[in-house]
């Protein structure tokens, strides 16, 4: 039996999706910025794709501007508010995506960007009362980056809290929302969020494709230097075909929201029964137990199992065809371990190993009954 519970990683794509990808190649190989008719019906299709997504979220199409992914559009937010936004200081929090906590690093060398970290609780969450005096006692111009869903231990963050915070103190708040978008509605006209980042291929899209919703009249420049493609923020001959199967994979995540999420969510409940009763005192890293503060796509469990044997984990699952994610990179030899577990695991557990299983449409709590079993066999 193969099962792939590691779709934080990456979400296997939807056959529909593939279809409509293949056709566009098939029937669409012009460039979108040629004036004939091969151009003009490339671009036809990007400007669709770009108002089907912007319907999707509630934004205006000239707010959507097409990347190549998550560390893209993450990149490009924060180079941009600093460059053109007149950004002086970040704050984020120690516990984001690399695509953030580097972007931030580099920006500090290059240009001696302020970074400040957001005080979290041993369980990952954001100490918005921090947040608020970080905000109130600099009056240096502000951007506040911190993410949706976290995608190791999958804690929410409440972005209409964060938002309003950020927006009485007149700074500006950017969302890295790739493991949100697809899985949780979003009305961004009513939201309080200036910049968020996206990635196809957390919804059963195409990698290599993504958006950052960049909101209006915000004054952001080019990113990337070169052709007028993307209102001139972002140059590049665009990914047609994976443009438009972002657009179908998104269109088809929100079509069936609601009963698909159930769905996830019964794994994900089934999931936390099976581990408690196999191992009564299983840690859960992060809220992800907590229905009400995560994503219902995801766990990262510490597991009791003696040091010299959690070795041998990760070998014993991948030879009975189980994909899951090592919570802790150290146990397969690595140097360093997770950046995120560092800061909400307690020191008597880090010799426990820890593992994240993410879930989606295709899974079933028949994968989760043989997780157990090969667990049990261990
Ligand atoms: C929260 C988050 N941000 C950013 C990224 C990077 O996205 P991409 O792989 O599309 O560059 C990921 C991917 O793992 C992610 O989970």
């Amino acid at each position: 039996m193969n099962i792939y519970f590691d779709n934080a990683a990456t979400t296997p794509i939807r056959k529909e999706v593939i279809t409509t990808i293949s056709d566009v190649m098939e029937d669409c190989f012009g460039n979108p910025s040629s004036t004939h008719a091969y151009g003009r019906k490339a671009k036809t299709h990007i400007e669709t794709a770009r108002k089907v997504i912007a319907k999707q979220i509630n934004a205006v199409p000239n707010e959507i501007i097409f990347t190549s992914g998550g560390t893209e559009s993450d990149n490009m937010i924060l180079h941009c508010a600093v460059k053109d936004l007149g950004v002086k200081r970040i704050i984020s929090s120690p516990i984001e995506h690399h695509a953030i906590l580097h972007a931030m690093d580099a920006l500090d060398k290059l240009l001696g960007i302020k970074i400040s970290y957001v005080k979290i609780d041993s369980n990952g969450v954001i100490d918005l009362d921090d947040l608020e005096s970080l905000l109130k006692n600099d009056e240096s111009k502000t951007l506040v980056s911190l993410m949706h869903i976290n995608n190791e231990i999958g804690n929410m963050l409440d972005l209409v809290k964060v938002g309003n915070l950020c927006h009485k103190y007149e700074a500006f708040f950017h969302t890295d929302a790739v493991q949100g978008i697809g899985h949780f509605t979003f009305d961004m006209e009513s939201l309080p969020i200036d910049f968020l980042s996206a990635a196809a291929h957390k919804f059963h899209g195409p990698k290599g494709v993504g958006f950052s919703f960049v909101r209006k009249n915000s004054g952001l420049q080019p990113f990337i230097h070169g052709g007028a493609q993307e209102r001139g923020l972002r140059a590049g001959t665009e990914s047609v075909h994976n443009i438009v199967g972002m657009c179908k994979a998104l269109e088809l995540a929100y079509e069936n929201l609601d009963i698909e999420r159930q769905k996830v969510l019964e794994v994900k409940t089934y999931f936390i029964d099976q581990i408690t009763s196999l191992f009564p005192t299983v840690k859960f890293n992060g809220m992800c137990n907590d229905l009400s503060k995560s994503t219902y796509t995801l766990v990262n469990v510490a597991l009791p199992i003696p040091k010299d044997k959690s070795l041998m984990l990760d070998f014993h699952l991948d030879l009975n065809g189980i994909a899951c994610s090592k919570g802790s990179a150290c146990q397969s030899g690595s140097q360093s371990g997770s950046h995120v577990l560092k800061y909400v695991r307690s020191e008597q557990l880090e010799d426990w190993p820890s593992l994240r299983f993410s879930f989606s449409i295709l899974n079933s709590k028949k994968e989760v009954d043989y997780l157990i079993q090969v667990l049990k066999d261990f």
